[in-house]
């Protein structure tokens, strides 16, 4: 399959040093009750069909990366997969710090779940390295340790950073009450068919590293989400072939 070259590091320039204000991570995607949304690991990760990936980079060092790791143009950002603060997409000073691409699409998807009676919005998209750091930090000082990890990406390791992911709300419920509302449904059933996926869903803790995030949306684009339709809780490493 042909991938669309949006999603590949090569789109990305490298601003060092760059001063952008995002939209900070004020309010973390994660409630105080989200720990009671705590899924249940599946042992068992579905086997993918995808070509194996090629060798990770080189991260033994625990250094993050100044361009993201990929595979097929796809840009995968994880605990396995760190960028380092050295990589700020050429996006980040956009509205919300978002991939034009990603930001027309979540466009389109609001206007959808409106039309089903649904008001969407977007509560927190780019993140940089030092606003991850913060909020992940704020995260260990809040809640237990497990809890803040399996919501709160470490700096370099949260997708937020790449532009492409977003978190979506209602405007009144985060975490687990966000998981409750008819919006999160929706965006289970639909996100597939605007672009995005539900980049962290119920049961697939042990495969993504991180909880049930029914709010946290990765947008891979229309031709690439067409694959997750009939199976909305695969995952961005199983497609990869990276489980
Ligand atoms: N909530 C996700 C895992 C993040 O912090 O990037
Ligand atoms: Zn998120």
């Amino acid at each position: 399959m042909k991938r669309r070259a949006f999603l590949a590091g090569g789109g990305a320039l490298l601003l060092a040093g760059c001063t952008s204000t995002p939209t900070p991570a004020t309010t973390p995607d994660a409630s105080a009750t989200a720990a009671t949304a705590e899924p249940t690991p599946s042992p068992t990760p579905e086997a993918s069909t995808k070509t194996p990936a090629t060798p990770p980079p080189d991260e033994r060092s625990g250094e993050g990366l100044a361009v993201p790791y990929e595979v097929d143009g796809i840009i995968v950002v994880s605990p396995a997969h760190r960028v380092s603060a050295a990589y700020v997409p050429a996006w980040a000073e956009r509205p919300n710090g978002l991939h034009p691409d990603a930001a027309a699409g979540f466009t389109a998807l609001a206007a959808a779940a409106q039309a089903d009676g649904l008001a969407l919005s977007l509560r927190s998209g780019y993140r940089s390295y030092a606003t991850q750091k913060a909020s992940f930090e704020r995260a260990l000082r809040t809640y237990p340790e497990e809890t803040a990890r399996r919501y709160y990406a470490e700096p370099g390791a949260s997708e937020h950073q790449t532009g492409l992911s977003l978190d979506a709300w209602d405007g009144s419920n985060r975490g687990s009450a966000f998981a409750r509302t008819p919006q999160a449904a929706w965006l289970a059933a639909h996100a597939t068919t605007h672009g995005f996926i539900v980049r962290y869903p119920q049961d697939k803790t042990t495969i993504t590293g991180y909880a049930w995030e029914s709010w946290h949306l990765r947008w891979v684009g229309t031709e690439v989400s067409a694959a997750f339709a009939p199976d909305p809780s695969l995952t961005l490493e199983e497609f990869l072939g990276l489980a």
